[in-house]
């Protein structure tokens, strides 16, 4: 398990640590969101739709429980994030009903889980998790712990370190 640890000081940091995250998924990918409400995750996943040029506004899936957005890839191929948020869930069944199996297995599309416990089993392997912890000292300081149970990290990140 390969582990990576960052430190964010504000919303525009942790947009920027989304956005270059992106660049190293690959189309299938699963990424898991954790943390608490507030913590940062939609605002991460607007950093990964900006690296792949999302041109429609990007919000939080609360209610919506899954949005799904078109981006274009390094390649210039099409690509489709979905942003799954599970918060409102209260039995994996229901997941049945919103296509949450079609979607976790497209594999033209990055997706991306908040509230992944709700999934229970129907929870595919997932390829990365991205685990985001409000400082208890500073309103506005993220620890984001991105962690990738196969391949070796790409350190591009680590420049953003302090
Ligand atoms: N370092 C930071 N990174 C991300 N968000 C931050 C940070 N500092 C403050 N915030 C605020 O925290 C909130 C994060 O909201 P959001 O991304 O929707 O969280 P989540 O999806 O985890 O519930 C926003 O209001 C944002 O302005
Ligand atoms: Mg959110």
């Amino acid at each position: 398990m390969e582990t990576d640890c960052y430190h964010s000081h504000s919303e525009d940091e942790t947009h920027s640590f989304g956005k270059q995250f992106a660049e190293i998924l690959a189309k299938g990918d699963i990424v898991a969101l954790l943390g608490d409400l507030g913590a940062g995750k939609t605002e991460f996943v607007k950093g990964v739709c900006d690296y792949f040029q999302v041109e429609d506004i990007v919000s939080s899936p609360t209610f919506t429980i899954m949005n799904q957005y078109f981006g274009t890839d390094s390649e210039g191929e099409e690509i489709t994030i979905y942003h799954v948020d599970l918060y409102r869930i209260d039995s994996p069944k229901e997941l049945i009903e919103i296509g949450f199996d079609d979607c976790m297995f497209s594999q033209d599309a990055i997706k991306f889980v908040e509230w992944p416990e709700k999934a229970g089993d129907m929870l595919p392997d997932i390829h990365w998790t991205v685990d985001i912890i409000i400082s208890p000292e500073n309103d506005n300081e993220r620890i984001i712990t991105i962690r990738h149970p196969n391949k070796v990290m790409d350190h591009s990140l680590a420049e953003n370190v302090e």
